[in-house]
Order: C-alpha cells, then structure tokens, then sequence
C-alpha cells in the first residue's frame, strides 16, 4: 500500500516537473525572435542610465548590496533614490540582513537617498501616481514577478519617464546562464505590446538592460 502510494505521488511530481519544463521552453521559444534591436545598442547599464533624466526622482527596485545604486547616484546624479529592497523579508534565495546592513552603512547618511525595506508590491503603495522620472526593475525575475512589477510601477511613472531593468536575455542562449526561471524577456515584450510602447534603449550586453519611454 505505502509502496503504491509513493508510487502515485512519485509519477505525479514527475509529471509536473515535465508539464513546468516543457512550458517554459515553449515560453522561451515562443519569444527568441522577439528580441528586437532598438537604435541606438549600447555597451552597458551604466552608459544606458546616462541617457536617462538627470537630477531625476528615481527608485531601484531590488538593490541587494547596493552596486548598482551607487552607480545611479555617482552617473545621474538624482534629486531623490528610493532604494527598494525586502531584504531578509522574503525568503529570496539571494538577499539576506548583512546585504541590508551593508547598503544601510553605505547611504543612510545620504540626504539624496531612501532606503525602504519591503516588498516592491507593498512600497508601491506609498507613492502617488506619476512621481517618478524612472526605475529600475531588478528584483524577482520570474515571469509573474517581471510582469507584476511592470503593472505595479507603471501607472508610479510620469508621462514621458522611463521604466527601465536588468536580465533581459533569454536563458541558455551564448553568454548567457541556464536561468530557465528568468522570463524577464517575456513579461517586458508582452507589457510593450499591451501599451503600446517600445523598448527605447537596449544594452549590447548578454545579459542586457532595456528602457522603455512611458507614454501614457
Ligand atoms: C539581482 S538582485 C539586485 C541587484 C542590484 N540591482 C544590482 O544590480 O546590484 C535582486 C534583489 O531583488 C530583491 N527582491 C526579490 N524579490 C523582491 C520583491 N518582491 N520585492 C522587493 N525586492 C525583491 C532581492 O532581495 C535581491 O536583493
């Protein structure tokens, strides 16, 4: 009896393992040519964030030690950085308390920047719409996650500024990690498609940023 029962909850699980694999190649397949190559390439995040507004009010979404915020602050020199984070919150395999305490040592004495430990979802939720200029997407990277996150923060984003993000490359493909839960690609083209937008710059990178300009 225990023997058949293993049996059926075995060939279940396996079934599942199967069905997620086969889904998410199909994604994947799905949008391998829907990477387009928008004017002009770029070599890098940094040089990318260098075209977007200066003196800007700004928020990273997802920030971890806090690399790349110093990177926004020393590059677009923003009026305000709202650094987005839940940090040791969630159980996200990457992130933990020391990460938090670092970034906390780094900025806190700044004026120029928040840090705000919590979920993206729920520190949406204290900002009024079309407060900034740009963000930058970079947390959970799942489909449902990237697509949650672009919903989120859109209506947050004035007429004309930018939503921006990292890891947007389609996992496997040369250069690339086997990241089959990466489907940032996916949730971006299916959130320009929807609004009727267009990724304004792209990195030359294969693990590429992209802007998208906000028209509302
Ligand atoms: C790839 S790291 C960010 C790296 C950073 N942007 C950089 O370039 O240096 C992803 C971060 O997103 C955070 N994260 C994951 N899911 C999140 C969520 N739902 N809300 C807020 N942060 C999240 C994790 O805690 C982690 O620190």
């Amino acid at each position: 009896m225990i023997t058949h029962l293993f049996l059926i909850a075995f060939l279940f699980t396996f079934d599942l393992f199967c069905e997620t694999v086969e889904r998410t190649k199909s994604n994947i397949d799905h949008w391998k040519q829907a990477i387009t190559t928008p004017s002009p390439w770029l070599k890098s995040r940094e040089q990318l964030i260098s075209l977007l507004p200066k003196e800007a009010v700004v928020a990273e979404i997802g920030v971890l030690r806090g690399d790349f915020s110093s990177q926004i602050l020393e590059l677009t020199k923003p009026e305000h950085l709202f650094l987005i984070d839940c940090w040791d919150l969630c159980d996200f395999f990457e992130a933990g308390l020391s990460d938090y305490q670092l970034v906390v040592s780094k900025f806190d004495n700044n004026p120029k920047v928040s840090i705000i430990k919590n979920t993206s979802s729920e520190a949406a939720k204290n900002f009024p719409d079309n407060y900034f200029d740009w963000v930058y997407i970079d947390a959970n990277h799942s489909y449902d996650a990237v697509k949650n996150d672009l919903e989120t923060w859109f209506p947050k984003v004035k007429n004309g500024g930018f939503i921006s993000g990292h890891d947007y490359f389609v996992p496997g493909t040369p250069g690339t990690p086997n990241y089959y839960s990466y489907l940032v690609v996916p949730a971006v083209n299916e959130f320009v498609a929807k609004y009727n937008l267009e990724i304004t710059y792209l990195t030359n990178e294969p693990i590429a940023s992209y802007a998208i300009q906000i028209r509302k």
